[in-house]
């Protein structure tokens, strides 16, 4: 029976693109969907942008947008990232859908029904001028501990310390600077601190079904103190207006925590991925979207990253049991990405890795789904990019170990054989092959457990046999040797037929790579199950390189500060004026600077600006040279001295007579605030007529 799967990922607040750690997210669960998917399930794989809360409505505030609008010009932004790593989601909504509103006041109500929803007030810092209560984030003020200065609301950047808002000394709203005053309002809980909340999340989290460090770690949340402090507490999941979100049935004024309706946009996601009439076409799918969920028989898979299992494996478990839904039956956790050694992601230092750069450059998106897929197991470890290790697994392995065996096989199949393969395989050949076949059991499982890491290896260890085979059988030889062609076709035969193999378990991971493998050897779309038969006596056509090698300089690219973001120190006007737009080397070289002695200095009759300098650059004549230098010099303190001159400067008719070029001497853009014109002298040993470069 093919199982039906409604998988999901973490929805990203819709206030920034996506970055390197979502992507990784996607990459994990992606495979892990089209694994399925090539075993023959059913999966409905989906999205959202979670659009709700204070923050986002703060952020279109500040650029002149309604948060609707703000949050669509986000999500419009999704595709390049989606369809650049080849992520197929099925469908991709929002948590503003009217699905969304409709489900989390359904499931509000039903909570409510059950008792479980409690009111009671709430004393916070609320912004007179702008007219709404503040979340700790956008309260600051000096830290009731060390009195540092600008500190959020909820804890101490400079020493550490937690407190609560109202604690900050001399504390300002972030969002007016205005004085925060404490204002009392009521807020709806859900009471998780309820003993049927209690028991049903002690023994659903410690079932089995979550990672053993995830189950580990939530049992101390569990856990009171000797103070009788910590435990569950009932959760807040009201916030007054004005907040963009979803208002709460009876309560005017009163909207949802933008926590409580974000993983409600799950189901809502589906709902709508449903009424777009979205599982038809693929599976014949007849179900509505209430009639498939109330399938027991339907599993309900989460991945998520760490920061947020406390959401999902307690308060959305509640949510869902108290509201009479199906419960997730995965909540897969995973770690963070980080960057070059775990260097702390920063874009000014040029260490993270910005997704849409990675794909500007030219990079191939499999590169980084085979790197992640090798770093990532079933435990929630952080994944670090490093760019030795990737170059490395890349090169090395996917292609000197994968590709090159299709590589070396298939132009002496097309050259000699027309493409033919033979059905008539030695011993040797058969044995292989059925390695690879017997591999499929051990790979499956190890998709299953997402513990792709392992999965990549063992397919490794399978292109290793199957290289020491073509090392053993020498093609390159039996071609140049008489009466060998049946034993060429034959070894050629078995590399193809295990590249084919190869090619099948990798899919998951690369899955535009495998579809010019499927054609290139004339095959329907690959799954699983088809690596229970051969290709036979079947034709293939002509190799194309299928995948080039990671080159380090689109790392050296990659990894180089955006000019944009190099930082910045502050604008400051050297010299009173801004440098000059950027020349090249050969824009430079055009002017032609030397060393020139002053040979004579005197007084311009008439001119108050002037002096006339006779320079001597070599040439073996003199040149008459006028400068703007009076005011700064007394012709007898430059007489003798060496100088620089432009010398291929257009000789330019004055009124006194022709200069023949210009010396070079600094001074301030603003003359008058800054007096003084400095003539430049060079370093002792440079003689008239050596050039500047
Ligand atoms: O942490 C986050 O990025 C949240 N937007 C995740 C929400 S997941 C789900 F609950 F919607
Ligand atoms: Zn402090």
């Amino acid at each position: 029976m093919p199982r039906q799967l409604f998988v999901t990922t973490a929805l990203p607040y819709a206030n920034g693109h996506f970055h390197i750690g979502h992507i990784m997210e996607y990459i994990q669960a992606d495979i892990w969907v089209r694994f399925q998917r090539m075993q023959g399930h059913q999966v409905h794989f989906v999205g959202a942008d979670d659009a709700h809360g204070a923050p986002i409505m703060i952020a279109a505030q500040k650029v002149g947008k309604t948060p609707q609008q703000f949050v669509a010009d986000i999500a419009a932004g999704r595709k390049p990232y989606l369809d650049g790593f080849h992520i197929s989601f099925d469908h991709w909504s929002s948590t503003d859908s009217p699905e969304n509103h409709e489900l989390a006041q359904s499931i509000y109500r039903a909570l409510k029904a059950e008792g479980l929803i409690t009111v009671r007030p709430v004393e916070q810092m609320f912004d007179p001028e702008k007219g709404m209560f503040l979340a700790d984030r956008f309260v600051k003020g000096e830290c009731p501990k060390c009195g540092a200065q600008d500190q959020y609301g909820d804890s101490c950047e400079v020493c550490g310390a937690v407190y609560a808002p109202t604690e900050l000394k001399n504390p300002v709203s972030a969002l007016s600077g205005a004085t925060p005053v404490l204002k009392t309002s009521d807020h709806y809980f859900f009471k998780l601190s309820d003993p049927r909340c209690f028991d049903f999340l002690q023994s659903w989290t410690q079932d089995g079904k979550l990672q053993p460090g995830v189950a580990k770690k939530i049992k101390e949340w569990f856990t009171k103190d000797e103070n009788g402090e910590g435990g569950l507490g009932d959760w807040d999941i009201s916030r007054d207006a004005p907040y963009f979100g979803i208002e709460i049935p009876d309560a005017p004024g009163k909207y949802f925590y933008v926590w409580l309706d974000a993983p409600i946009g799950y189901l809502a996601s589906l709902k709508s991925y449903f009424s777009a009439g979205g599982p038809l076409a693929k599976y014949g799918e007849t179900r509505s979207f209430d009639e498939f969920m109330a399938d027991p028989a339907v599993e309900q898979i989460h991945f998520i990253g760490k920061d947020i299992t406390y959401f999902h494996t307690l308060f959305w478990p509640a949510m869902l049991k108290f509201s009479g839904r199906k419960l997730p039956n995965q909540v897969n956790v995973h770690g963070f990405m980080t960057v070059n050694n775990g260097e702390k992601m920063s874009k000014s230092r040029g260490t993270g890795l910005d997704p849409l750069k990675y794909l500007s450059i030219g990079m191939n998106p499999e590169w980084l789904r085979y790197y992640i897929a090798a770093k990532l197991n079933a435990n929630v470890e952080d994944v670090d990019f490093n760019r030795d290790d990737f170059t490395a697994r890349v090169n090395s392995d996917l292609v000197g170990k994968f590709i090159n065996i299709a590589s070396r096989a298939a132009g002496f199949l097309s050259k000699r054989f027309a493409g033919q393969l033979t059905a008539t395989l030695g011993a040797d050949g058969q044995a292989l092959l059925g390695t690879l076949q017997a591999g499929r059991t051990v790979i499956a499982e190890h998709y299953e457990q997402r513990e792709l890491g392992k999965v990549l290896r063992e397919i490794m260890l399978l292109a290793d046999r199957v290289n020491e085979y073509v090392d053993a059988n020498k093609p390159w030889e039996l071609a140049k040797q008489e009466g060998q062609d049946a034993r060429l076709q034959e070894v050629c035969t078995v590399c193809i037929e295990a590249f084919r193999l190869l090619s099948i378990y990798l899919k998951p991971v690369l899955p535009a790579l495998v579809g010019n493998v499927e054609a290139f050897l004339q095959v329907q779309p690959l799954v699983m199950g088809d690596a229970e038969r051969l290709l036979g006596a079947h034709t293939i056509g002509t190799y194309q390189h299928l995948m080039q090698r990671v080159d380090p300089k689109m790392l050296d690219a990659l990894f180089e500060p955006k000019p944009e973001e190099a930082p910045v120190v502050e604008a400051v006007q050297p010299g009173g004026e801004d440098i000059a737009p950027t020349i090249t080397i050969d824009d430079f070289v055009k002017v032609d600077l030397r060393i020139a002695k002053i040979v004579n200095a005197e007084h311009v009759e008439g001119s108050t600006k002037l002096l006339r300098l006779t320079l001597d650059a070599g040439e073996g004549r003199m040149r008459n040279v006028f400068s703007g230098i009076k005011e700064a010099y007394q012709p007898e303190q430059l007489i003798g001295k060496l100088t620089v001159l432009v010398a291929n400067l257009a000789p330019r008719k004055m009124k006194f007579g022709v200069s023949e070029g210009m010396v070079l001497a600094a001074s301030h853009a603003d003359e008058k605030a800054n007096p003084g014109v400095y003539v430049l002298e060079p370093f002792p040993g440079a003689e008239p007529g050596m050039r500047i470069r």
